[in-house]
C-alpha cells in the first residue's frame, strides 16, 4: 500500500493488450455472466427488486480485472472502504468523516443512530405539515443550489409521476427569472418555503430566500417566516436569519453537499412522496451499501464500475463518460451525475497534495434516450471520440399506455449498446466511408427491475460508491471541493465592485454597468 505499489500496478496496466470487444466475447463464452452482477432487495410487501450491472460490453478481461484488483489493493481500497463506513477522516483536507451513509443506516452505531433520530423529527414535521398544522399546504418551492438542489430535484421528478402529495418547485439559480417561475406556478396563500443550504450562507440561496420571503409577504402573508423550513448544517445561522428552530431540520456537518440527499435536505421529497417511500429510498441505497461494503474485488458492482472508469480514463484516454437514461423519470440523472462525478474527483492532486500523474474524472454528460439518439448519437457511433456509455433502463414501464411504447423503448436502449460494440457498414457494397461504423465501442447497461422509490435509492447509492471507489483508486479526497471558491470569491467582488481585474473582465463589468 504505497505510491511504488501504485506506481507499480500502473505499470503493469499500462503493459497489458487491449482485444477488441468482439473478440473478447468470443474468447469467453462466460463472459456475460462474468462481468454482470445482479444486486437484489426485499421491498417491504412487495416483493424483491434488483437491478443488474452488465459491464460485459466494456473491454475489461481478466488479466485487466487481475491487474485493477492489484491496482486496488496498492491503493488501499479496502481500508479506504472501512473508513468511509467506520467514521474515519476519509476528507482529510477539511479533516472530517464523510456519514451521509450513516443517514440510511450504514456506518457507525453513534452516526446512525443520529440519522435515525434526525429522521425521526423531519417524519414528525413532515406528517405534520400533511396534516395541516402549517395551514392548507399545497406549494413547497424548494430553495438550495448544487447538492441542496439537485438531489431533491431528480428525487421529486422521479417518483412523483402518478401521486405528488405536494407540489414541489426546485429552485437554484439567482437569475431572478427561475424564482419567479415557481412564484406563476404557485398561490402564495398555501405555499411553503423549504430553505435548503448546509452552510446557510450561499449567495444565492439566501438571496433566493429573502426575494420568497417578500413574496409572501407582498402577497398578504402575514407571518412569512411561519411558512419557512429550513434544512441546514448551520442551525445558528438559521435562527439568526429568522426560522423557528421547531422548523429547521439539522443534518451533520460531515454530510457532504452532493451526498446530502438522504439527509433533511430530502424533505422536499418526503413531502412529496410521503415519509413511507422516502424511507424505501434510504432502504435501497441501504442494500447497495451492504453490497458495497460485503463484496471483494470484480465481483463488487461499484467497484467493477470504476475499474471500467480508470481504464477508459486513465489508460485509453477517454475524457468524457455518457450516461443515457432510457426512462423519462431519470431525465435529471445526468445533471445530479455530473456534480457527484466532477465536483468529487475533479482534482488535480491526491489526497495528501502531490499532483496526479494521471487525469482525473472525465467530463459527465448524457441525456435521455430515445431524444439522444436523434441528437447526439451521431458522435457516438462515428466521431472521432471514444466515449464511454452506461445505458440505464426499467423493465417495468412508468407509464400506462400501450406496452408497445415501452418495448421500443426497451429495443432502442439494447440497440444502441449492440450497434456501438458491432459496428459495420450500412452501404449497399459495404464500402461507402460515410456509411461505415467502426464499432468496438464500449458500453454498460444497467437494467432495473423497476423504478420505485428503493430503486432510486440504489441507483444513486451505487453511483456514490463509484465515485468513492474511483477516488480510492487514484488516491483522491473526493469530499472536498475548492475549486469552487475562486469563482465565489470573485463574483462577491465583481458584485461589490471591490478590487483589481484583468482588462477583459473590467471592460465587460464597464459594459453592462457593474463598475
Ligand atoms: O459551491 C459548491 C457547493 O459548496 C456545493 O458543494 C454545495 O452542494 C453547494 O455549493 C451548496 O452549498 P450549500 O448547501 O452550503 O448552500
Amino acid at each position: 500500500m504505497t505510491g511504488s505499489d501504485m506506481t507499480a500496478a500502473w505499470a503493469r496496466l499500462e503493459g497489458l493488450e487491449h482485444s477488441p470487444l468482439a473478440e473478447l466475447f468470443e474468447r469467453d463464452p462466460e463472459r456475460v455472466a462474468k462481468l454482470s452482477q445482479r444486486i437484489e432487495f426485499d421491498v417491504p410487501g412487495n416483493g424483491t427488486n434488483g437491478l443488474l450491472l452488465d459491464w460485459s460490453k466494456t473491454h475489461l478481461d481478466d488479466a485487466l480485472l487481475d491487474a485493477f484488483e492489484d491496482l486496488a489493493h496498492a491503493a488501499g481500497f479496502a481500508s479506504a472502504r472501512e473508513a468511509l463506513f467506520g467514521g474515519g477522516i476519509v476528507n482529510p483536507t477539511e479533516g472530517r468523516p464523510a456519514t451521509h451513509g450513516a443517514m440510511r443506516g450504514s456506518g457507525t452505531d453513534a452516526d446512525v443512530e443520529e440519522g435515525e433520530a434526525l429522521l425521526a423529527r423531519m417524519g414528525m414535521l413532515v406528517e405534520a405539515i400533511h396534516q395541516g398544522a402549517l395551514g392548507d399546504i399545497k406549494h413547497l418551492i424548494h430553495i438550495g443550489i448544487g447538492g441542496s438542489a439537485l438531489g431533491p430535484d431528480l428525487a421529486v421528478d422521479a417518483l412523483t409521476r402518478d401521486l405528488e402529495l405536494v407540489d414541489v418547485h426546485v429552485v437554484s439559480n439567482i437569475d431572478g427569472l427561475a424564482l419567479e417561475q415557481a412564484f406563476s406556478a404557485c398561490d402564495p396563500a398555501t405555499t411553503l418555503i423549504a430553505v435548503a443550504s448546509k452552510t446557510f450562507t450561499t449567495t444565492e440561496t439566501m438571496t433566493n430566500a429573502e426575494s420568497a420571503l417578500k413574496w409572501l409577504s407582498d402577497n398578504g402573508v402575514v407571518d412569512p417566516s411561519g411558512r419557512v423550513v429550513a434544512l441546514t448544517a448551520n442551525p445558528e445561522r438559521a435562527v439568526e436569519w429568522g426560522v423557528d428552530e421547531t422548523r429547521i431540520l439539522p443534518f451533520p456537518e460531515s454530510v457532504g453537499g452532493r451526498y446530502s440527499l438522504w439527509s433533511s435536505i430530502g424533505f422536499p421529497v418526503a413531502l412529496a412522496v410521503g415519509m413511507d417511500d422516502f424511507r424505501a429510498m434510504l432502504a435501497g441505497a441501504k442494500a447497495v451499501d451492504d453490497h458495497f461494503r460485503e463484496t471483494e474485488g470484480r465481483a463488487n458492482g461499484p467497484l467493477l464500475a470504476a475499474f471500467a472508469d480508470q481504464y477508459y480514463t486513465r489508460l485509453r484516454g477517454c475524457q468524457t463518460r455518457a450516461v443515457f437514461a432510457y426512462d423519462e423519470r431519470l431525465a435529471l440523472l445526468p445533471d445530479y451525475l455530473q456534480q457527484l462525478e466532477m465536483e468529487s474527483n475533479g482534482k488535480r492532486v491526491t489526497a495528501d497534495g502531490t499532483p496526479v500523474d494521471r487525469p482525473t474524472a472525465p467530463i459527465t454528460w448524457g441525456g435521455v434516450g430515445t431524444d439522444a439518439q436523434h441528437a447526439v448519437f451521431q458522435l457516438l457511433h462515428q466521431g472521432t471520440q471514444l466515449v464511454p456509455v452506461d445505458f440505464i433502463a426499467s423493465i417495468a414501464p412508468g407509464d400506462a399506455l400501450d406496452p408497445a411504447h415501452h418495448k421500443a423503448l426497451l429495443a432502442n436502449c439494447f440497440a444502441q449498446g449492440a450497434a456501438l460494440m458491432a459496428g459495420g457498414n450500412m452501404s449497399k457494397d459495404g464500402k461507402d466511408p460515410a456509411r461505415a461504423f467502426p464499432g468496438d465501442r464500449p458500453s454498460a447497461t444497467i437494467l432495473v427491475d423497476d423504478l420505485d422509490a428503493a430503486m432510486l435509492g440504489a441507483l444513486i447509492a451505487f453511483h456514490e460508491h463509484r465515485t468513492f471507489a474511483n477516488a480510492a483508486l487514484m488516491g483522491i479526497n473526493p469530499f472536498d471541493q475548492f475549486g469552487v471558491e475562486l469563482g465565489k470569491k470573485m463574483a462577491k467582488d465583481i458584485d461589490s465592485g471591490e478590487g483589481q481585474f484583468d482588462p477583459s473582465t473590467t471592460a465587460l463589468m464597464a459594459t453592462a454597468g457593474l463598475a
